[in-house]
Protein backbone atom coordinates (compact mmCIF):
# COMPACT_ATOMS: atom_id res chain seq x y z
CA UNK A 1 0.00 0.00 0.00
CA UNK A 2 2.85 2.38 0.69
CA UNK A 3 4.48 1.60 -2.35
CA UNK A 4 1.70 2.45 -4.66
CA UNK A 5 1.08 5.52 -2.30
CA UNK A 6 4.60 6.41 -2.99
CA UNK A 7 4.64 5.82 -6.66
CA UNK A 8 1.07 7.18 -7.64
CA UNK A 9 2.06 10.23 -5.82
CA UNK A 10 5.25 10.81 -7.66
CA UNK A 11 3.89 10.35 -10.72
CA UNK A 12 1.10 13.30 -9.95
CA UNK A 13 3.78 14.97 -9.30
CA UNK A 14 5.62 13.91 -13.13
CA UNK A 15 2.37 14.88 -14.41
CA UNK A 16 2.12 18.17 -12.73
CA UNK A 17 5.43 19.57 -14.04
CA UNK A 18 5.13 17.74 -17.42
CA UNK A 19 1.90 19.82 -17.21
CA UNK A 20 3.49 23.37 -16.53
CA UNK A 21 6.14 22.48 -19.13
CA UNK A 22 3.94 21.37 -21.77
CA UNK A 23 2.71 24.77 -21.33
CA UNK A 24 5.98 26.39 -21.17
CA UNK A 25 7.97 24.69 -24.10
CA UNK A 26 4.75 26.25 -26.49
CA UNK A 27 5.30 29.69 -24.54
CA UNK A 28 8.56 29.92 -25.59
CA UNK A 29 8.01 28.83 -29.26
CA UNK A 30 5.11 30.99 -30.16
CA UNK A 31 7.41 34.17 -29.06
CA UNK A 32 10.39 33.13 -31.24
CA UNK A 33 8.01 33.17 -34.23
CA UNK A 34 8.01 36.45 -36.11
CA UNK A 35 4.50 36.64 -35.54
CA UNK A 36 2.82 40.30 -34.70
CA UNK A 37 3.18 40.96 -31.34
CA UNK A 38 -0.80 41.44 -30.97
CA UNK A 39 -1.01 37.82 -32.07
CA UNK A 40 1.49 36.77 -29.91
CA UNK A 41 -0.14 38.68 -26.89
CA UNK A 42 -3.59 37.11 -27.37
CA UNK A 43 -2.06 33.54 -28.25
CA UNK A 44 -0.28 34.31 -25.06
CA UNK A 45 -3.47 34.67 -22.86
CA UNK A 46 -4.97 31.43 -24.26
CA UNK A 47 -1.72 29.48 -23.33
CA UNK A 48 -2.00 31.13 -19.58
CA UNK A 49 -5.75 30.22 -19.41
CA UNK A 50 -5.40 26.31 -20.82
CA UNK A 51 -2.34 26.00 -18.15
CA UNK A 52 -4.81 27.28 -15.20
CA UNK A 53 -7.93 25.60 -16.65
CA UNK A 54 -7.02 22.18 -17.83
CA UNK A 55 -6.05 21.31 -14.47
CA UNK A 56 -8.93 22.51 -12.57
CA UNK A 57 -11.33 20.75 -15.03
CA UNK A 58 -9.71 17.25 -15.07
CA UNK A 59 -9.74 17.38 -11.22
CA UNK A 60 -13.35 18.81 -11.43
CA UNK A 61 -14.29 16.07 -13.71
CA UNK A 62 -12.76 13.19 -11.32
CA UNK A 63 -14.25 14.24 -8.16
CA UNK A 64 -18.12 15.23 -9.08
CA UNK A 65 -20.35 13.94 -7.53
CA UNK A 66 -23.82 12.36 -8.86
CA UNK A 67 -24.79 9.51 -11.76
CA UNK A 68 -21.53 9.67 -13.99
CA UNK A 69 -18.93 11.01 -11.62
CA UNK A 70 -17.31 9.92 -8.17
CA UNK A 71 -17.22 11.55 -5.34
CA UNK A 72 -13.46 12.07 -3.52
CA UNK A 73 -13.77 9.31 -1.18
CA UNK A 74 -14.82 6.75 -3.78
CA UNK A 75 -12.42 8.14 -6.48
CA UNK A 76 -9.75 8.07 -3.83
CA UNK A 77 -10.72 4.86 -2.85
CA UNK A 78 -10.49 3.60 -6.31
CA UNK A 79 -7.19 5.36 -6.63
CA UNK A 80 -5.92 3.10 -4.02
CA UNK A 81 -7.29 0.10 -4.73
CA UNK A 82 -7.36 -0.01 -8.33
CA UNK A 83 -4.87 0.86 -10.92
CA UNK A 84 -4.48 4.44 -11.56
CA UNK A 85 -5.43 3.90 -15.00
CA UNK A 86 -8.84 2.57 -13.89
CA UNK A 87 -9.01 5.14 -11.68
CA UNK A 88 -9.48 8.17 -13.86
CA UNK A 89 -11.97 9.25 -16.46
CA UNK A 90 -11.16 9.19 -19.98
CA UNK A 91 -10.15 13.38 -20.02
CA UNK A 92 -7.98 12.54 -17.69
CA UNK A 93 -5.92 9.32 -19.30
CA UNK A 94 -6.03 11.28 -22.54
CA UNK A 95 -4.25 14.32 -21.47
CA UNK A 96 -2.27 12.35 -19.11
CA UNK A 97 -0.98 10.20 -21.63
CA UNK A 98 0.13 13.09 -23.77
CA UNK A 99 1.75 15.28 -20.97
CA UNK A 100 3.82 11.55 -19.88
CA UNK A 101 4.66 11.27 -23.26
CA UNK A 102 6.08 15.08 -23.79
CA UNK A 103 7.86 14.60 -20.63
CA UNK A 104 9.82 11.49 -20.93
CA UNK A 105 10.56 12.59 -24.84
CA UNK A 106 11.67 16.32 -24.01
CA UNK A 107 12.49 16.14 -20.15
CA UNK A 108 16.20 14.39 -20.75
CA UNK A 109 16.48 16.92 -23.66
CA UNK A 110 15.35 20.19 -21.78
CA UNK A 111 18.01 18.74 -18.84
CA UNK A 112 20.85 18.33 -20.88
CA UNK A 113 20.72 21.92 -21.85
CA UNK A 114 20.45 23.50 -18.90
CA UNK A 115 23.03 26.25 -18.59
CA UNK A 116 25.60 24.16 -16.48
CA UNK A 117 26.07 21.94 -19.11
CA UNK A 118 25.80 23.82 -22.35
CA UNK A 119 27.48 27.43 -21.54
CA UNK A 120 31.11 27.33 -22.82
CA UNK A 121 32.66 27.87 -19.71
CA UNK A 122 36.60 26.81 -21.12
CA UNK A 123 35.85 30.09 -24.14
CA UNK A 124 35.37 32.71 -21.68
CA UNK A 125 36.57 34.38 -17.97
CA UNK A 126 35.00 37.36 -16.25
CA UNK A 127 37.48 39.61 -15.73
CA UNK A 128 35.54 42.15 -13.51
CA UNK A 129 32.29 42.22 -12.63
CA UNK A 130 30.28 45.12 -10.60
CA UNK A 131 26.94 45.03 -9.35
CA UNK A 132 25.42 48.58 -8.77
CA UNK A 133 23.59 48.71 -5.74
CA UNK A 134 19.41 48.94 -5.70
CA UNK A 135 20.01 52.68 -6.77
CA UNK A 136 16.19 53.02 -7.07
CA UNK A 137 16.23 53.23 -2.76
CA UNK A 138 19.06 56.03 -2.82
CA UNK A 139 18.30 57.66 -6.30
CA UNK A 140 14.64 57.95 -7.32
CA UNK A 141 15.21 60.12 -10.17
CA UNK A 142 16.33 56.53 -12.12
CA UNK A 143 12.40 55.97 -12.40
CA UNK A 144 9.83 57.94 -14.10
CA UNK A 145 6.91 55.19 -14.56
CA UNK A 146 4.68 54.21 -11.64
CA UNK A 147 4.36 50.06 -12.99
CA UNK A 148 8.44 50.37 -12.37
CA UNK A 149 7.98 52.02 -8.90
CA UNK A 150 5.38 49.66 -7.97
CA UNK A 151 7.33 46.70 -9.50
CA UNK A 152 10.35 47.95 -7.05
CA UNK A 153 8.56 47.43 -3.56
CA UNK A 154 8.60 43.98 -4.33
CA UNK A 155 11.12 42.32 -2.38
CA UNK A 156 14.45 41.67 -4.52
CA UNK A 157 13.48 42.80 -7.61
CA UNK A 158 17.10 43.03 -9.81
CA UNK A 159 15.19 45.70 -12.15
CA UNK A 160 17.55 48.41 -11.66
CA UNK A 161 20.90 46.68 -10.47
CA UNK A 162 22.70 46.55 -12.91
CA UNK A 163 25.77 44.23 -13.36
CA UNK A 164 28.80 46.30 -15.74
CA UNK A 165 30.96 43.29 -16.56
CA UNK A 166 33.78 42.31 -18.42
CA UNK A 167 34.25 39.34 -20.10
CA UNK A 168 37.62 37.76 -21.62
CA UNK A 169 36.38 35.77 -25.30
CA UNK A 170 38.65 33.06 -26.39
CA UNK A 171 38.27 32.91 -30.09
CA UNK A 172 39.49 30.62 -32.83
CA UNK A 173 40.97 31.95 -36.05
CA UNK A 174 41.48 35.49 -34.72
CA UNK A 175 43.69 38.02 -36.48
CA UNK A 176 46.81 38.58 -34.28
CA UNK A 177 46.05 42.36 -34.90
CA UNK A 178 42.59 41.90 -33.33
CA UNK A 179 43.55 40.32 -30.27
CA UNK A 180 42.98 42.15 -27.44
CA UNK A 181 39.64 43.78 -28.85
CA UNK A 182 37.14 45.24 -26.73
CA UNK A 183 33.54 45.22 -27.79
CA UNK A 184 31.14 46.93 -25.82
CA UNK A 185 27.77 45.00 -25.90
CA UNK A 186 24.18 46.64 -25.17
CA UNK A 187 20.76 44.46 -25.05
CA UNK A 188 17.47 45.08 -24.98
CA UNK A 189 17.73 48.77 -24.11
CA UNK A 190 13.56 49.18 -23.90
CA UNK A 191 12.92 52.72 -23.90
CA UNK A 192 9.48 52.85 -22.29
CA UNK A 193 9.78 55.94 -20.47
CA UNK A 194 9.38 53.93 -17.13
CA UNK A 195 12.99 54.59 -16.22
CA UNK A 196 14.99 58.17 -16.99
CA UNK A 197 17.78 58.43 -19.33
CA UNK A 198 20.23 58.65 -16.75
CA UNK A 199 19.51 54.95 -15.90
CA UNK A 200 20.63 53.99 -19.11
CA UNK A 201 23.05 56.63 -20.55
CA UNK A 202 25.01 55.38 -17.06
CA UNK A 203 25.04 52.38 -18.45
CA UNK A 204 26.08 53.42 -21.97
CA UNK A 205 29.21 55.33 -20.61
CA UNK A 206 30.23 52.91 -18.69
CA UNK A 207 31.08 51.12 -20.97
CA UNK A 208 32.36 54.05 -23.56
CA UNK A 209 34.80 54.82 -21.08
CA UNK A 210 36.50 50.59 -20.99
CA UNK A 211 38.48 51.67 -23.71
CA UNK A 212 36.21 49.95 -26.25
CA UNK A 213 36.57 49.49 -30.00
CA UNK A 214 33.26 49.43 -31.40
CA UNK A 215 29.90 49.51 -29.74
CA UNK A 216 27.19 47.12 -30.08
CA UNK A 217 23.70 46.91 -29.16
CA UNK A 218 21.21 44.29 -30.79
CA UNK A 219 18.37 45.12 -30.59
CA UNK A 220 14.55 46.59 -28.47
CA UNK A 221 15.83 49.83 -28.08
CA UNK A 222 12.12 51.80 -28.09
CA UNK A 223 9.29 50.57 -26.96
CA UNK A 224 6.64 53.52 -27.26
CA UNK A 225 6.69 56.20 -29.61
CA UNK A 226 6.23 58.75 -26.67
CA UNK A 227 9.83 57.11 -25.24
CA UNK A 228 11.21 58.36 -28.66
CA UNK A 229 12.92 61.40 -26.84
CA UNK A 230 14.87 59.09 -24.94
CA UNK A 231 16.79 58.16 -28.25
CA UNK A 232 19.14 61.19 -28.07
CA UNK A 233 19.72 61.87 -24.39
CA UNK A 234 20.88 58.16 -24.70
CA UNK A 235 23.02 57.27 -27.42
CA UNK A 236 23.72 60.52 -28.79
CA UNK A 237 26.91 62.42 -28.49
CA UNK A 238 29.23 59.39 -27.80
CA UNK A 239 32.98 59.77 -29.23
CA UNK A 240 33.00 60.11 -32.67
CA UNK A 241 36.03 57.64 -33.24
CA UNK A 242 33.99 54.79 -31.91
CA UNK A 243 32.13 53.02 -34.83
CA UNK A 244 28.59 51.97 -32.74
CA UNK A 245 26.50 49.41 -34.45
CA UNK A 246 22.87 48.43 -33.94
CA UNK A 247 20.22 46.03 -35.41
CA UNK A 248 16.41 46.09 -34.08
CA UNK A 249 14.19 43.68 -32.49
CA UNK A 250 11.38 43.00 -32.12
CA UNK A 251 9.88 45.35 -29.77
CA UNK A 252 11.16 48.00 -31.84
CA UNK A 253 8.81 46.46 -34.80
CA UNK A 254 6.12 46.13 -32.48
CA UNK A 255 4.74 49.59 -32.60
CA UNK A 256 5.35 50.90 -35.94
CA UNK A 257 8.72 52.40 -34.89
CA UNK A 258 11.80 51.02 -37.40
CA UNK A 259 12.38 53.62 -39.08
CA UNK A 260 11.94 56.18 -36.46
CA UNK A 261 14.48 54.67 -34.27
CA UNK A 262 16.91 53.81 -37.94
CA UNK A 263 16.96 57.57 -39.10
CA UNK A 264 16.99 58.75 -35.13
CA UNK A 265 20.39 56.74 -34.79
CA UNK A 266 21.65 56.77 -38.03
CA UNK A 267 21.36 60.92 -37.63
CA UNK A 268 23.73 60.51 -34.73
CA UNK A 269 26.15 58.86 -36.03
CA UNK A 270 25.35 55.08 -35.49
CA UNK A 271 25.76 51.86 -38.04
CA UNK A 272 22.96 49.95 -39.26
CA UNK A 273 23.89 46.60 -39.25
CA UNK A 274 20.38 45.73 -39.84
CA UNK A 275 19.61 46.99 -42.95
CA UNK A 276 22.82 46.45 -44.86
CA UNK A 277 26.99 44.69 -43.94
CA UNK A 278 29.41 46.54 -43.40
CA UNK A 279 33.03 47.07 -43.81
CA UNK A 280 34.55 49.02 -41.02
CA UNK A 281 38.40 49.93 -41.28
CA UNK A 282 39.66 50.45 -38.11
CA UNK A 283 42.87 50.97 -36.42
CA UNK A 284 43.07 46.91 -36.02
CA UNK A 285 42.11 46.23 -39.69
CA UNK A 286 38.61 45.36 -41.72
CA UNK A 287 35.73 44.57 -39.08
CA UNK A 288 33.11 42.80 -41.27
CA UNK A 289 29.75 43.28 -39.25
CA UNK A 290 26.75 41.00 -40.61
CA UNK A 291 23.41 42.07 -39.01
CA UNK A 292 20.60 40.01 -38.89
CA UNK A 293 16.82 41.49 -37.49
CA UNK A 294 14.71 37.97 -38.41
CA UNK A 295 12.29 36.96 -37.82
CA UNK A 296 10.84 40.25 -37.36
CA UNK A 297 12.44 42.40 -39.76
CA UNK A 298 13.81 40.73 -43.39
CA UNK A 299 16.08 42.91 -45.93
CA UNK A 300 14.32 43.91 -49.30
CA UNK A 301 17.41 42.03 -50.78
CA UNK A 302 18.98 39.73 -49.18
CA UNK A 303 22.67 39.62 -51.08
CA UNK A 304 24.42 36.15 -51.12
CA UNK A 305 27.45 35.56 -48.73
CA UNK A 306 30.20 37.33 -50.14
CA UNK A 307 33.64 35.29 -50.85
CA UNK A 308 36.21 37.10 -49.17
CA UNK A 309 38.79 39.39 -50.80
CA UNK A 310 41.81 38.44 -50.84
CA UNK A 311 43.02 40.85 -48.10
CA UNK A 312 40.18 40.68 -46.02
CA UNK A 313 41.39 37.28 -45.14
CA UNK A 314 42.62 39.03 -41.70
CA UNK A 315 39.81 41.01 -40.87
CA UNK A 316 37.28 39.94 -38.12
CA UNK A 317 33.70 38.67 -38.84
CA UNK A 318 31.41 39.90 -36.47
CA UNK A 319 27.31 38.93 -36.10
CA UNK A 320 24.75 40.76 -34.56
CA UNK A 321 21.13 39.16 -33.98
CA UNK A 322 18.36 40.13 -31.84
CA UNK A 323 17.81 36.79 -31.54
CA UNK A 324 20.05 33.66 -30.62
CA UNK A 325 18.06 31.71 -32.55
CA UNK A 326 19.91 32.72 -35.48
CA UNK A 327 23.54 30.90 -34.19
CA UNK A 328 23.07 28.60 -37.06
CA UNK A 329 23.13 31.81 -39.86
CA UNK A 330 25.93 33.10 -37.86
CA UNK A 331 28.21 30.14 -38.03
CA UNK A 332 27.63 29.55 -41.73
CA UNK A 333 28.77 33.35 -42.20
CA UNK A 334 31.69 32.14 -39.86
CA UNK A 335 31.60 34.82 -37.58
CA UNK A 336 34.44 34.87 -34.93
CA UNK A 337 31.75 36.12 -32.48
CA UNK A 338 27.66 37.24 -32.35
CA UNK A 339 26.01 39.18 -30.44
CA UNK A 340 22.63 38.39 -29.21
CA UNK A 341 20.21 39.41 -26.62
CA UNK A 342 15.75 38.69 -27.07
CA UNK A 343 15.97 36.43 -24.17
CA UNK A 344 16.73 38.62 -21.13
CA UNK A 345 18.79 35.53 -19.27
CA UNK A 346 14.97 34.58 -18.78
CA UNK A 347 14.49 37.24 -16.25
CA UNK A 348 13.79 34.95 -13.33
CA UNK A 349 16.46 32.36 -12.45
CA UNK A 350 15.56 29.54 -10.24
CA UNK A 351 18.56 28.08 -7.95
CA UNK A 352 19.65 24.66 -9.67
CA UNK A 353 17.30 25.17 -12.42
CA UNK A 354 18.04 28.36 -14.20
CA UNK A 355 15.53 30.38 -16.29
CA UNK A 356 12.52 28.48 -17.41
CA UNK A 357 10.75 31.46 -20.01
CA UNK A 358 12.30 32.32 -22.77
CA UNK A 359 11.46 33.36 -26.46
CA UNK A 360 13.16 31.11 -28.34
CA UNK A 361 13.07 28.02 -30.64
CA UNK A 362 15.98 26.65 -28.60
CA UNK A 363 13.37 27.35 -25.07
CA UNK A 364 15.84 28.79 -22.04
CA UNK A 365 19.01 26.73 -23.72
CA UNK A 366 20.41 29.96 -25.11
CA UNK A 367 19.02 32.59 -22.27
CA UNK A 368 22.27 34.26 -21.44
CA UNK A 369 25.92 33.96 -21.36
CA UNK A 370 28.61 32.34 -23.56
CA UNK A 371 28.14 29.44 -26.27
CA UNK A 372 30.43 27.89 -28.88
CA UNK A 373 30.11 26.18 -31.91
CA UNK A 374 32.82 26.16 -34.24
CA UNK A 375 33.95 28.25 -35.31
CA UNK A 376 31.52 30.47 -33.81
CA UNK A 377 31.47 31.80 -30.41
CA UNK A 378 28.23 33.86 -29.24
CA UNK A 379 27.59 36.09 -26.40
CA UNK A 380 23.36 36.13 -25.19
CA UNK A 381 23.17 39.33 -22.88
CA UNK A 382 20.76 39.30 -19.99
CA UNK A 383 19.80 43.14 -21.55
CA UNK A 384 19.46 46.50 -19.57
CA UNK A 385 15.80 47.05 -19.26
CA UNK A 386 12.42 45.28 -20.53
CA UNK A 387 8.91 46.33 -20.74
CA UNK A 388 8.35 43.85 -17.53
CA UNK A 389 10.16 45.13 -14.68
CA UNK A 390 10.56 42.40 -13.16
CA UNK A 391 14.14 40.57 -12.40
CA UNK A 392 14.88 37.90 -9.85
CA UNK A 393 18.59 36.04 -9.67
CA UNK A 394 19.03 37.52 -13.21
CA UNK A 395 20.16 41.04 -13.09
CA UNK A 396 20.02 42.96 -16.07
CA UNK A 397 23.93 43.74 -17.51
CA UNK A 398 26.64 46.32 -19.24
CA UNK A 399 29.07 44.12 -20.82
CA UNK A 400 32.06 44.73 -22.34
CA UNK A 401 33.90 42.28 -24.49
CA UNK A 402 37.63 41.15 -25.02
CA UNK A 403 38.79 39.15 -27.52
CA UNK A 404 41.78 36.45 -27.74
CA UNK A 405 43.10 33.88 -29.45
CA UNK A 406 41.80 30.82 -28.34
CA UNK A 407 44.65 28.12 -27.26
CA UNK A 408 44.51 24.30 -27.87
CA UNK A 409 46.21 22.18 -25.71
CA UNK A 410 49.10 22.40 -26.10
CA UNK A 411 49.75 26.37 -26.22
CA UNK A 412 49.25 26.60 -29.97
CA UNK A 413 46.84 28.86 -31.28
CA UNK A 414 43.72 27.58 -32.36
CA UNK A 415 44.19 28.97 -35.65
CA UNK A 416 43.49 25.97 -38.51
CA UNK A 417 40.82 24.74 -36.03
CA UNK A 418 37.33 24.58 -38.13
CA UNK A 419 34.76 22.19 -38.01
CA UNK A 420 31.53 22.02 -40.14
CA UNK A 421 29.29 20.61 -37.49
FE1 LIG B 1 13.80 42.54 -25.29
Amino acid sequence: MTFAIVSRTLLVLLLTVGHVGLWVWLYNRINATGLHRRTIKRIEKCIVLACAVIPIALVYLEFRSGDSGTGFSEWSAAFLKRSLWDATTYPTKIYGTVVLVFTVVFGPIWLAHRPAFSIAKHRFRVLQRHVDPPMHRENPTWVSGSLTRQCLKLPLNEILSVERNIKQLMIERLPEDFSGMRIGHLSDIHLTGQLTADFYRTAVEWVMAQGIDVLVVSGDIVDYKHAMGLLSPVFGELDPAIPKIFVLGNHDRAYGLVDDVRIGLCEMGWFDAGALDLKLWTPRGLLKVYGNELPWLRRHSSPEIEPLAPEEHASFVLGVSHSPDQFEWGRDRGCHLLLCGHTHGGQIRFPWIGPLVAPSWYGSRYASGVFHRSPTLMHVSRGLSGVHPLRWGCTPEATVLEVVTALAKNGTPRSNVYQST
